[in-house]
């Protein structure tokens, strides 16, 4: 279902991000929660700031909670309690003014399979009443030439390749200018190509202005494609950053592996390292600035453990990677495939 959709301003008329709020978050959540009929929690409590101008990866697993907020975001289900504001409007207030800014794709759109792409987007312009029918035709060759279809507009859905049909779905998307995209799992089931062309026409249409926020359960997309990173664990948001915040963040660890352990951890201990863990003949500890890898530090390291009669086998400084940093806030590893 395409929610509602469309293209973002072409660059020839530029406006603001976020229009006239353009200096709001495109998203804010304050408590938003959802309690399913079961009794379940499938959001909890979560509150997202998606900053205007940003690519927000909404990451998590399946099952984490991403469908139900972005559905709670658009009004499609009601949520249980707290509040959001999109574009600076609070929701559902503003919903009337707010949504026609903001294009959205939550499932596969029901595109005619006997219906040329060009067909599938009049009959889906026909059916949007904010939709000016005069200049339908030139919105969508727009949307067409946007999203790289307008050579394939007179073939047959059915004729499309997985990338072309979602490519199609986000020109449904296109069809009105748009200064927010809410996209979920938009690269969802394609194959390598599809997947490919989809990410890069959303860097091009954040590019051209447009905020986007973006589910996926693949960390890969969110280090190819995005800004801002939201983490959900089980309904719950449990890191929220810029991408270079918690890349920055992320310590580099000395790892010494040894048949005594605690000799190991007594020298560690000696050059003031911390957070010293030790997991069977393998020692860790954060390097941090008092020994710092630009001064040779590990190089001193190496020596203190000899001369004090740690048998050392193994010796490395290990600098976490991002899946590192989200392991270690949700206990699980990520899909680091696609
Ligand atoms: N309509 C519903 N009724 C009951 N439980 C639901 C409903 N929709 C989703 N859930 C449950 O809520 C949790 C979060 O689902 P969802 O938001 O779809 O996660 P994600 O999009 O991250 O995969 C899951 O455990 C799912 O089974
Ligand atoms: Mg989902």
């Amino acid at each position: 279902m395409t929610v509602s959709s469309t293209p973002v301003a072409p660059a020839s008329q530029p406006h603001p991000p976020g229009g006239r709020h353009g200096h709001d978050p495109a998203v804010r959540t304050f408590g938003l929660t959802k309690r399913f009929r079961s009794g379940q929690v499938a959001v909890d409590g979560i509150d997202l700031d998606v900053p205007a101008g940003s690519v927000y990866g909404f990451l998590g697993p399946n099952g984490s909670g991403k469908t139900t907020t972005i559905r709670m975001l658009l009004g499609l289900v009601g949520p249980t309690s707290g509040q959001h504001e999109l574009l600076g409007h609070p929701m559902p207030a503003g919903a009337g003014t707010a949504l026609a800014r903001i294009g959205a794709l939550v499932e596969g759109p029901a595109f005619h399979p006997y219906l040329s792409g060009r067909a599938n987007l009049r009959r889906l312009d026909a059916a949007d009443r904010h939709a000016d029918p005069r200049t339908s035709a030139a919105r969508i060759d727009e949307a067409l030439e946007r999203v790289g279809l307008l050579a394939a507009a007179q073939k047959r859905y059915r004729a499309y390749s997985l990338g072309m049909r979602q490519r199609l779905a986000l020109a449904g998307v296109l069809l009105q200018p748009r200064d927010l995209l809410i996209l979920d799992e938009p690269t969802n089931g394609l194959d390598p190509q599809g997947t490919r062309e989809v990410r890069t026409l959303i860097t091009e249409l954040a590019r051209d202005g447009a905020t986007v926020m973006l589910s996926t359960h693949l960390l890969s997309e969110v280090e190819q494609i995005c800004t801002h990173v939201g983490v959900m664990h089980v309904g719950r948001l449990v890191a929220q950053a810029p991408l270079t915040q918690l890349r920055a963040d992320a310590t580099a660890r000395v790892r010494v592996e040894s048949r005594q352990p605690s000799l190991a951890v007594e020298t560690l201990r000696r050059f003031g390292l911390t957070e010293i863990l030790v997991e069977g003949e393998i020692v860790t500890a954060v390097l941090g600035d008092v020994v710092a890898d630009r001064d040779g530090g590990p190089e001193k390291l190496i020596s203190a453990l000899v001369e004090d009669g740690v048998p050392v086998r193994g010796f490395g400084v290990v600098t976490p990677d991002l899946e590192d940093v989200f392991v270690s806030l949700t206990g699980e590893g990520f899909d680091v495939s696609g």
